[in-house]
């Protein structure tokens, strides 16, 4: 390619993002009602999901004397990343297709102390009549290759409105406090792009290890925490027969 032909490319690339640029403004100056109401009922099916989780939890810590649940953690997609995620998907850009087609505006994450009370949790959840199961990833069962594990599932659950119910869509994500403290890391390794290729490689390489080892650690302490609780199970059996006596 000559130099002519050259900046002729780049005008053009140029000129195509600010064609798509000004249509993006434009949808979002023409939507911004629409959009904030839209945004506004992600945000109370958060807060629904949450308090769910926050029962749970009480009443876990009521019949099992601990906390399935470490912390919880809700956000909300900015405008610009879900218009973003839009052109990644190739789908229009209108309100309507993006509530359909974009499943993350709304995402609760839940840390849990051990992996088998991922699976509880995410159990407990399905089984509320309310609540709609419309996607289900077990990044735990089948860690993805970069050594990412967590529960992800897509959910529906209805808000209640003035004179109307709506269904909405909540990201759900499951993953121990290790899962969470790895996939952080690794998140920074992600975007951090100015790193040399080889050092991102070995990076990479190291991070997968410390995967498979944290996960193990999970798998070891929760054996832990299991005959502890056995004993201490076993130790209520004797006092209670004591008692009788
Ligand atoms: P997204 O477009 O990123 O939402 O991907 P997806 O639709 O294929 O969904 P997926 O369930 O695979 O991942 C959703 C979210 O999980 C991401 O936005 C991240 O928060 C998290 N995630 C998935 N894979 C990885 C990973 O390899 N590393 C880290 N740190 N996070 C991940
Ligand atoms: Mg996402």
């Amino acid at each position: 390619m000559n130099i002519r032909e050259y900046l002729k490319q780049k005008k053009d690339e140029v000129r195509s993002e600010h064609a798509s640029q000004a249509k993006l403004d434009n949808f979002i100056d023409k939507n911004s009602d629409g959009i904030s109401t839209l945004f506004t009922y992600y945000e109370c099916a958060l807060m629904e999901v949450e308090t769910k989780f926050k029962v749970l939890n009480q009443e876990y810590s009521l019949i099992h004397d601990r906390n399935p649940i470490e912390s919880i953690k809700t956000r909300l997609k900015t405008v610009d990343s879900v218009v973003d995620k839009v052109q990644k998907y190739g789908v229009p850009l209108t309100l309507e297709s993006i509530e359909k087609n974009i499943n993350d505006i709304a995402g609760v994450r839940v840390i849990c102390s051990f992996p088998d009370d991922i699976y509880t949790l995410a159990e407990c959840l399905l089984e509320q009549d309310d609540v709609t199961l419309i996607q289900k990833k077990d990044y735990i069962e089948n860690p993805k290759p970069s050594g990412y594990r967590s529960l992800h599932l897509i959910i529906s659950i209805p808000i209640y409105l003035e004179h109307k119910k709506r269904d909405m869509k909540v990201e759900v994500q499951f993953r121990t406090i290790a899962m969470d403290f790895w996939a952080s890391l690794e998140h920074n390794l992600r975007y951090k792009n100015d790193i040399p290729e080889e050092l991102g490689a070995e990076l990479a390489e190291e991070l997968l290890e410390c995967a498979n080892i944290s996960s193990s650690l999970d798998v070891r302490m929760q054996r832990v925490r299991k005959r502890l609780s056995e004993d201490t199970s076993e130790m209520d059996d004797i006092i209670d027969e004591a008692l009788w006596m």
